[in-house]
């Protein structure tokens, strides 16, 4: 199947590691243009220049989400540099256990700032313009590894307020979708990081995984991609749970 992102321009926030590192990849092997940021300038570079290698064109900026206003220049830059956007994917989170203000500032206002931004330069895309937001799992249960983490909470209400972005957003041709992945894992991730120090913890997660192990960054990269692209033209307001059976729900 043709996803149909050949010359797309998309931007996608934490792109250095984990996930949006692979997002960042999945887009670039499609052909798509990119526009990346994370807080640390040299793993950022050496993303970049990977990229690059993959024959598209990257424009990195070393920024925090939670300076909304350097995120909203950094928008306008990328589409400017990439001759416009026809997608970004939310995906930096504080993934705060404990502080509700960090939790608003890194995850809650980044979003916001980000898809009032990116607004007028999706609504010109030549094929529509798209939003994905990944979340977690985590909004969507209340057990472990979720509980009464702001990271958990702020996750539910950006869940809310993408579905109801992609009713107000359609009329100007903008999708707007969620990805929830469940626990997924990689070196350097969070999930890494507790299988050495607290595996008891680790394997009664992996047991409550029907496919019997934890998610790859790439598995969550392709659901992403997928609805970002014009062969997801019909699919808005959509959440696509990526958790290996994970969540005992319809
Ligand atoms: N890993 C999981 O098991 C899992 C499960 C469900 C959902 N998710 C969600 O998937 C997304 C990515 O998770 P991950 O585990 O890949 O995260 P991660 O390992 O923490 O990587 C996050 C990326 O974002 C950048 N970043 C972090 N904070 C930032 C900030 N304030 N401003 C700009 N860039 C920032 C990081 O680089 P710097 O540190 O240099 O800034 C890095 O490139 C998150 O939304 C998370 O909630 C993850």
């Amino acid at each position: 199947m043709d996803l149909g992102l050949r010359g797309a321009r998309v931007l996608v926030t934490g792109a250095s590691r984990g996930i949006g590192r692979a997002i960042a990849g999945a887009f670039a092997d499609e052909g798509a243009h990119l526009a990346i940021c994370a807080r640390a300038r040299q793993p950022l570079e050496e993303a970049a220049e990977e990229l690059r290698g993959r024959g598209v064109t990257v424009v990195a900026r070393d920024l925090d989400v939670a300076d909304t206003a350097a995120l909203r220049v950094f928008v306008d830059a990328a589409a400017a540099e990439l001759g416009g956007l026809d997608a970004v994917v939310s995906n930096v989170s504080g993934g705060s256990a404990a502080d509700w203000e960090k939790a608003l500032r890194t995850d809650v206002l980044p979003f916001t700032a980000l898809v009032e931004q990116a607004q007028e330069h999706l609504a010109a895309a030549p094929h529509g313009g798209s939003v994905v937001l990944v979340s977690s799992t985590s909004a969507l249960h209340v057990t472990a590894p979720s509980g009464t983490k702001p990271y958990s909470a702020v996750k539910a209400a950006l869940n809310q307020h993408a579905a109801a972005l992609a009713r107000t957003l359609a009329p100007r041709g903008v999708r707007v979708n969620t990805v929830s992945p469940g626990p997924v894992e990689f070196d350097g991730g969070g999930w890494a990081r507790r299988r050495d120090t607290d595996p008891d913890y680790y394997a009664g997660i992996r047991a409550r995984i029907p496919l019997g192990r934890l998610g790859r960054p790439e598995e969550v990269a392709r659901a992403v991609v997928f609805l970002a692209s014009p062969a997801a033209s019909f699919v808005t307001g959509a959440n696509l749970v990526v958790d290996g059976g994970f969540l005992d729900r319809v």
